[in-house]
């Protein structure tokens, strides 16, 4: 259902930068091309350098060229070329924030409907909040104004909660978009449909069935040109405090009472709120880390590829991690002693997200290796649903072998979206859904600062694992029984060691 959306003025805070060059600019070009830009809407982009007019519109033709190979649809460019405009913000210039407002305020250029994408340092979002505040510009007596704070939303739970006293100075909750850009992935999206759309899932989603969930995302990546935040962040605070507990909120979750975005959002912080402390006397049991050193990852074009450790990279020592696992329980009697385990790795063998929910043992064991079900939720590069059953092998003789019934979710005529073109309509839409309510984002602090504080105070060499291998075999120590360990791929036979 396409929603409608006010004439507005998109702010871009930070509009010469990465995200804005390879998501932002794209994204909403993309919007523009597919009919879903208001006829009246304005880019207005802020970045530190003046820049005038004409060459600004420049860099964004050469932002879009850098994404669409093909070439660009000269119509849609020119009406969308039409609505950007720039406006120089340099930090050493105390009239700034005041010329911006003169500017913005301008009716007869500007919706006066503001969406601020704040895709700047982290460190500035407070301050730039508090600035535009001080010249009216987020007074939302006549027009909505809404801020969406790009991620991280503080470092740890006490800069969260800092960050959040600043900002509500001047935003109340309706006008903050916290975002968290994996939220808007379709097949995340999908998890919930998946469980409560179909009535087979739901009444095997507890305890009873379910012997582990696995949440994954490994990438082949590794930390590139961002070493000084990485350094300051680890894999942990990158990953698994946001995009991956977000997943296993969805996964793990109570049926919302319906599709509203405060009652999803309900039951994402009750289950947020309900998964255990970490015990940090038995760390070790519950949370592994390594760092990657030299070694071979795939390449595009099938062969590998030569690169340097991350120590090498980063050009002096470090105890940051770029894997790490960790096994967290949820107190709630649907999940009681089903153990998730949440990982994520840079310089990994493969890159792939994934959800592989493993079923407990089959009331009929053959032989001994008979696999246990699997039910793979892909969200990344494959989006699919994969069910591992066990099926007699024809003959005469009884014998079983694993099948796999692959669900592909995207058919070649489905749209292809962009998480980011998703959020960015529903920043204008005023859809907070996809977005992340304070709670959730404390409650995910308040899980990982024990374990990033333990492992700060902790002086012991980390694990070292080769660039582009699989799960360092001593991460293993995380499992709860035995016959636990990491599935290494989607595929089927992606379960056997
Ligand atoms: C970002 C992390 O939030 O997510 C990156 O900072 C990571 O380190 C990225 O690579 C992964 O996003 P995606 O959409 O490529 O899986």
């Amino acid at each position: 259902m396409t929603k409608k959306i006010d004439p507005c003025t998109l702010v871009l805070f930070g509009a010469t930068g990465n995200l804005s060059r390879v998501k932002l600019m794209p994204g909403l070009y993309r919007l523009d091309s597919l009919g879903r830009l208001p006829d009246d809407m304005k880019i207005l982009s802020v970045g530190r350098s003046p820049i005038a007019h004409d060459d600004w519109q420049t860099e964004v033709r050469k932002m879009l060229e850098a994404k669409f190979y093909d070439g660009l649809d000269e119509a849609v460019f020119e009406r969308f070329i039409a609505r950007n405009h720039y406006q120089a913000n340099a930090s050493d210039d105390p009239e700034a924030m005041n010329k911006l407002a003169a500017r913005l305020t301008d009716e007869s250029n500007f919706p006066q409907n503001f969406a601020y994408f704040l895709s700047i340092r982290p460190v500035d979002f407070a301050n730039v909040v508090e600035q535009l505040a001080s010249v009216g510009l987020t007074d939302d007596s006549k027009y909505w104004r809404r801020v969406l704070i790009e991620k991280p939303f503080g470092t740890d739970l006490d800069s969260a909660k800092d960050l959040q006293t600043s900002i509500t100075k001047h935003l109340k909750e309706d006008q903050i978009y916290r975002i968290d850009h994996y939220l808007g992935k379709a097949a995340l999206q999908n998890i919930m449909l998946t469980r409560f759309a179909n009535h087979m899932f739901e009444p095997i989603w507890n305890n009873e069935h379910i012997d582990h969930v696995q949440i994954t995302n490994n990438e082949t990546l590794g930390v590139g040109d961002r070493t000084q935040f990485y350094d300051g962040t680890g894999a942990l605070r990158d990953m698994g405090q946001s995009h991956l507990l977000q997943t296993l909120a969805l996964v793990a979750m109570e049926k919302p009472a319906d599709f509203n975005p405060d009652s999803i959002r309900a039951e994402k912080i009750k289950l947020l709120q309900s998964i255990r402390a970490i015990d940090t006397d038995n760390l070790n049991k519950q949370a592994f880390r390594a760092q990657y050193k030299e070694g071979h990852v795939p390449a595009r074009d099938g062969h590998s590829e030569h690169v340097k450790g991350y120590i090498d990279e980063l050009g002096y020592e470090s105890q940051v991690e770029t894997y790490a696992a960790i096994k967290l329980f949820i107190d709630n009697p649907r999940w009681k002693g089903v153990p998730f385990y949440v990982r994520t790795g840079k310089r990994m063998h493969e890159g792939s997200t994934a959800i592989s929910i493993r079923f407990k043992k089959a009331p009929i064991v053959l032989k001994e290796d008979q696999q246990q079900n699997w039910l793979i939720l892909s969200i990344q590069p494959k989006e699919c649903i994969n069910m591992e059953i066990q099926t007699k092998v024809p003959g005469l003789d009884i014998l079983t072998r694993s099948i796999s019934m692959d669900g592909q979710l995207r058919q070649e005529t489905d749209d292809s979206v962009d998480s980011y073109e998703t959020l960015l309509l529903n920043l204008m839409e005023g859809d907070p859904s996809l977005f992340l309510h304070i709670d959730e984002v404390q409650a995910q602090w308040k899980l990982i600062d024990p374990i990033v504080k333990s492992w700060a105070e902790d002086a012991s060499p980390v694990h070292q694992y080769p660039a582009g291998s699989r799960d360092p075999k001593e991460s293993g120590v995380i499992f709860e029984s035995e016959d636990q360990f990491w599935r290494y791929s989607i595929e089927l036979g992606g379960d056997t060691h």
